[in-house]
């Protein structure tokens, strides 16, 4: 630095060299990589591992007892829970204990894993008739499973592909031409009457959006801003990222209005809901948003 501050200060000296183009940062992703399925450790822990991955790459084989619906946590946490931007198990593990609005309360990984029990899996309607309790060997399989992906990781540290991207909310949400977008370009997996489509021995091959075999309207999945994120992030599998944020709020409102399987939380005192009536659309915002 010294010669050119020198040669600034020398009066009449020929200007100084233009600084040096910075070099452009070399594209380092700061993703989480998380370790290759084939590098589970050998002995008790990587067991549980494996097990905790079955869990997830297929709940109803893997754990009937709390399967209430076709729905595998994979098809939501894609990548059996490793995709970014489709909630990944790795970045949620290092981000609990946290608090959640949703029940009031500071939530640890485990009350997390047995929320999405109770609502995107419906284990009300599972043999069970319910998640499964804090002790139950299946949350500390997946427990195991989320531990190992996030190798590496610092706890607390919010790593970047967390959950699904926020979208910002459009000046109007349009179910009409939502349920056109559907009948274009998703039906043709997820079937017309958003039923999904099963194999001849009852395998799912393509998931249900919504009817009885779908998430229940407590989960995630049916708040339309999370509906947007996953879907602007994830669909139509195989052309992800070729929707627009407007199409993406269209698509989840469409999804949202149908019906599905009741929230357990209104299931008992209620005896019936009316699903077009409530405020599924947006939570907080009442019914009356994005019609
Ligand atoms: C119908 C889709 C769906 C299914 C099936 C599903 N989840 Fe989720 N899960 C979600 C949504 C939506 C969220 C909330 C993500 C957000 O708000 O960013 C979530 C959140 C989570 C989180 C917290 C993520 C975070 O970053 O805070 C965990 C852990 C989780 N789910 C585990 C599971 C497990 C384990 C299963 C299977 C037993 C499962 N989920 C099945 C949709 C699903
Ligand atoms: C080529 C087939 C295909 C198309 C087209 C497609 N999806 Fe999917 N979708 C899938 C598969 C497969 C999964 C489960 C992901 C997994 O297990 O890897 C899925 C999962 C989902 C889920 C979460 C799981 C559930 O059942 O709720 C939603 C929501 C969803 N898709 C919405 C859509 C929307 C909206 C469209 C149209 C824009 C669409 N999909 C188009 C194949 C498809």
């Amino acid at each position: 630095m010294w010669p050119s501050i020198l040669s600034l200060l020398a009066c009449g000296s020929p200007a100084p060299a233009p600084a040096p183009t910075p070099q452009p940062e070399p594209a380092v992703s700061t993703l989480h990589q998380p370790p290759a399925p084939d590098t589970i450790p050998e002995g008790p822990f990587g067991d549980a591992v494996r097990r905790g991955q079955a869990i997830v790459q297929d709940t109803q084989t893997h754990a009937p007892q709390f399967s209430g619906n076709d729905l595998s946590c994979k098809n939501c946490h894609i990548e059996d829970g490793r995709k970014a931007d489709a909630a990944p198990l790795w970045a949620a593990f290092v981000s609990y204990p946290a608090y959640r609005s949703k029940n009031g309360h500071v939530n640890d990984f485990n009350e997390r894993i047995r929320g999405c029990f109770t609502y995107s899996m419906n284990a009300q309607a599972s043999p069970a008739g319910a998640a499964p309790g804090p002790d139950d060997p299946v949350i500390a399989d997946i427990e195991a499973y989320a531990y190992w992906l996030a190798t590496g990781i610092e706890v607390g540290s919010d790593p970047e592909g967390r959950g699904f991207p926020e979208l910002a909310r459009p000046e109007h949400v349009d179910i009409a031409s939502g349920e056109s977008l559907y009948q274009q370009r998703c039906m043709a997996c997820h079937g017309a009457e958003g039923q999904g489509v099963n194999g001849p021995d009852g395998t799912v091959i393509f998931p249900p959006l919504w009817g009885p075999q779908s998430f229940n309207w407590g989960a995630g999945m049916h708040r339309v801003n999370t509906a947007a994120g996953f879907i602007y992030a994830n669909m139509p599998q195989g052309q992800e990222g070729s929707l627009t944020e407007q199409e993406s709020w269209d698509l989840a409102l469409y999804i949202d209005s149908q019906e599905r399987p009741q929230d357990p939380r209104y299931a008992e005192g209620e005896a019936e809901r009316d699903f077009h009536d409530h405020d599924c659309a947006f939570h907080e915002q009442g019914p009356e948003q994005g019609s």
